[in-house]
């Protein structure tokens, strides 16, 4: 038997080394170095046979230009919002990786999807929960949404991956689901399951699977907040697709993200709804972002985000008071704080606001995490409305990323952002005035007030000087 080679990976970034080192030069994480043990690579002993009744694999060279491209079938998900997410549907033999921390839903995810597959024999393992429990989940599900009754769908309790396959020979099936990566192990890796080297191992055996077969794969993957007990940074660059599921316990929605896509884009996102029968897609986002109770209320204001490709409207929230005990405290939740604390500079070197002695709060209203720039505008506006406790205007939606001298600067999208901002029914739309330019305005029924730096926007917003 071929001796096992050891290696030493970061279980932040995946980072490889041969020997162990106290401190990770690609991401600067002090002692996250990993031992794991890699296997021959002529280790194929697992998938061969199966892959062997699926298809041939044989390579050869051949010039670029006489590849035939098959127009590759994607399945559809039934999801409209898991299909954006993928790229349109799920690509078959793909490897995807579904992430996020425990509890937060990736299991009733993926019990919905296939469920709803009823032409597609699709096998279901878990490693984690019992038949039993599986089957609760299930009829849970289908108390409110008597669709999801696929026949075609088996479950599997297995934490064997040797055992999976050969129970996946016999029944051939269109889809694999694995819950969780943590759970399974494989001969090919050492020590315990849910140690790096055995999700590892695990993980590349289930590629070989899914590349080998055509079958597409779920691969479930907790994460803990510093990412090291389930290291799924060493995973990351394996599979074909990392989906990342991620939501506040305390608020009903979740977020579907992808974070890497070898076929599709990666600013994708499908927004859903924790309800008592399971996940719900969420059509209309906006509508739950905004709380219409809040207009009139100093401190809040509202920004046409765009994030993906579809445009929300948030709700920024701010609250501005004097510092009570010495060092001023500034925190941001959804928001970057950094970016908080420039805007805060701008302000107070630009406009003249002294804020170095107040404790600055700001909340992304719902708990989204923002990161698209063009809500700068609506940030300040919230801060300085606390700041004087007055009011932002109401039914008036903005967008603006601002620079360090104080200036608007043009956003992308902008008639995105205004559709959507008619759509919710604004009257008033606060935009930087290089994007007039672009903007064909005969098509905009909206009001516009146009800004080209911070002290004009909130003379708009306010009035006075
Ligand atoms: P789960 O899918 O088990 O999370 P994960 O696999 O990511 O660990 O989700 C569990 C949570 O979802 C649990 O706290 C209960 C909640 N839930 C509902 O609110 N409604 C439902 O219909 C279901 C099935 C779960
Ligand atoms: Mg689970």
């Amino acid at each position: 038997m071929a001796k096992n080679k050891l290696m030493y990976v970061c279980d932040q970034c995946g980072y490889e080394s041969v020997q162990w080192i106290g401190k990770c030069p690609s991401c600067n994480a002090w002692n996250s170095f990993k031992e794991i043990r890699v296997a021959p690579v002529s280790s194929k002993k697992n998938t061969v046979s199966i892959a062997s009744s699926f298809q041939g694999n044989t390579s050869s060279v051949k010039p670029l230009l006489s590849v035939k491209a098959a127009q590759q079938q994607r399945i559809d998900t039934g999801d409209s919002e898991l299909n954006r997410v993928l790229g349109g549907g799920i690509v078959p033999g793909s490897l995807v990786l579904l992430g996020g921390d425990p509890g937060i839903g990736k299991s009733t995810l993926l019990l919905q999807l296939v469920l709803r597959l009823k032409q597609m024999k699709v096998l279901y393992v878990s490693g984690e929960e019992s038949e039993n429990q599986i089957k609760l989940r299930a009829d849970r599900l289908r108390e409110t949404n008597p669709d999801l009754n696929s026949e075609n769908c088996y479950v599997l309790c297995e934490t064997s991956l040797e055992k999976i396959y050969e129970h996946a020979q016999q029944m051939q099936p269109e889809l694999v689901v694995v819950d969780s990566v943590q759970a399974i192990s494989s001969e090919e890796g050492d020590a315990f399951p849910g140690s790096p080297s055995q999700v590892r191992a695990c993980t590349v055996s289930l590629l070989r699977f899914a590349k080998d077969s055509g079958i597409p794969v779920f691969l479930v993957g907790h994460i803990t907040k510093d990412g090291s007990l389930a290291g799924p940074k060493i995973l990351e660059h394996i599979v074909d697709t990392v989906l990342q599921f991620e939501g506040d316990r305390q608020h009903f929605y979740r977020v579907l993200r992808s974070l890497k896509n070898r076929f599709g884009s990666t600013d994708e996102l499908g927004i859903y709804e924790m309800r008592e029968g399971g996940l719900t897609v969420v059509s209309n986002p906006s509508e739950m972002l905004l709380n219409r109770d809040n207009a009139g209320m100093s401190g809040v204001s509202v920004a046409s985000a765009i994030e993906g490709a579809r445009s929300l409207l948030i709700e920024t929230q701010a609250l501005v008071s004097t510092a009570a005990y010495g060092t001023p405290q500034r925190s941001a939740t959804g928001f970057d704080t950094r970016r908080l604390n420039m805007l805060l500079a701008v302000l107070e070197k630009r406009v003249f606001f002294k804020l170095a002695q107040k404790d600055v709060f700001l909340n992304i209203a719902g708990g989204l995490r923002v990161s698209d720039t063009a809500i700068d505008l609506s940030v300040i506006a919230a801060i300085l409305s606390s700041n004087a406790d007055f009011p932002v205007p109401e039914s008036t939606c903005m967008a603006g990323e601002v620079g360090l001298s104080g200036e608007i600067r043009p956003v992308t999208h902008i008639a995105q952002r205004i559709a959507e901002a008619e759509r919710q029914g604004f009257k008033r739309f606060v935009l930087p005035k290089n994007n007039m330019r672009t903007l064909d305005t005969k098509r905009v029924k909206i009001e516009l007030i146009p800004v080209s730096n911070v002290k004009e926007a909130l003379k708009s917003l306010f009035g006075g000087e």
